[in-house]
């Protein structure tokens, strides 16, 4: 069990000042401001489950992360991790845990991917029919073999983000901290890691925690979020209630050749009311709508007859958007 009770972390800043006098002075003053990241936050996590951890850019996730980790101490407050206080034992953490932070590899640079994975082994003390059966396990379900001989350096992003998660779960953690882990990967690769994370969860029951800007890996990953903005938290519960209210939520976006007139916007409002939103500009619109009452081809169909589109693009609902609709009440 994980238990976060009142987490508060406050960076110290050196003060500003303007130019470069003031960068000097800046440099040797004592005064500082605080800039507080996570603040105040409190939860707890069962064994087994699998949390996503959301906010938008800067919202405070992998500061938390690096708190459950024992890689920061918080400035109040306290962590929990099955009764291990993480920055206050952290070799006996160590051993219960495993971390991946997708925008950096934890990976020997110049070594083979398979040396890595002894050398874990080794500080880990796991016994050799242990990382035999663990081993051919992450390979059947990350697909490692094609590119265990290659130095890290010279491997794709997603085969080192696989290697990456493999590294993390060699000694068959109680926990996983998994910070961005399907940044930047295809579609595919994508696919392929998050059907590990599943199965690793499925097979050893490990709790996985998770942060990721991609609305996709929560909708398959995650049966709970906990969102934060500015520091707090801001909901905790099931994603189901967010998707009924929210979740379908899609929007296209169309850039005409000439200017969207706002008689045209009016029309195209009044044609369908399951529209939930228009946003325009002087070429381009871009129409909100719910998954559940209209589709996207359907939308298309009729603002092609509307208005003269040169393109069209279809966006994802970003987490900045559930944010934004938690600020107006509406989940
Ligand atoms: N070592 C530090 N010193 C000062 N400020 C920091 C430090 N680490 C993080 N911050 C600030 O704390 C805030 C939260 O950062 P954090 O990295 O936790 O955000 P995040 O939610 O992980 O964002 P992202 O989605 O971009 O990864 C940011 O404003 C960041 O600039
Ligand atoms: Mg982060």
């Amino acid at each position: 069990m994980i238990e976060v009770q009142n987490l508060t972390k406050s960076f110290r800043m050196n003060k500003k000042y303007p130019g470069f006098r003031g960068a000097l002075k800046s440099f040797f003053s004592t005064e500082y401001t605080l800039k507080t990241a996570v603040d105040n936050i409190s939860f707890t996590i069962q064994d087994g489950e699998i949390v996503g951890y959301i906010g938008a850019n800067g919202a405070g996730k992998s500061t938390t992360i690096k708190m459950m980790t024992g890689i920061l101490t918080p400035t109040s407050g306290e962590v929990r991790v099955n009764g291990v206080v993480p920055y206050e034992d952290r070799q006996k953490n160590a051993r219960d845990i495993g971390v991946v932070f997708g925008q950096k590899t934890q990976l020997w640079w110049d070594l083979p991917l398979s040396e890595t994975f002894t050398l874990l082994r080794d500080i880990y003390e796991v016994s050799p029919q242990d990382f035999e059966e663990r081993m051919a396990f992450l390979d059947e379900v990350l697909e490692l073999k094609e590119f265990l001989l290659t130095p890290v350096r010279a491997l794709s992003l997603g085969q080192r983000m696989r290697g990456d998660l493999a590294a993390a779960l060699i000694h068959n953690p109680k926990v996983v901290y998994l910070d961005e882990p399907t940044i930047g990967l295809d579609v595919v690769v994508k696919e392929n890691v998050r059907k590990a994370i599943q199965k690793i969860n499925a097979t050893y029951g490990t709790t996985v925690i998770l942060t990721t800007h991609d609305l996709t890996d929560i909708e398959e990953l995650c049966s709970r979020i906990i969102i934060i903005d500015a520091g707090k938290k801001i909901y905790d519960g099931n994603l189901a209630h967010i998707k009924e209210k929210f979740g379908y939520m899609s929007s296209v976006e169309f850039l005409t050749g000439s200017p969207v007139l706002p008689e045209k916007v009016e029309f195209i409002r009044s044609l369908d009311p399951e529209y939930l939103e228009l946003e325009y500009g002087e070429n381009r619109l871009q129409v909100k709508f719910n998954r559940n009452n209209t589709s996207t081809t359907e939308i298309t169909r009729q603002l092609m007859g509307t208005l003269d589109v040169l393109e069209f693009s279809i966006k994802e609902t970003s987490i900045e958007d559930i944010v934004k609709k938690i600020y107006r009440n509406e989940v």
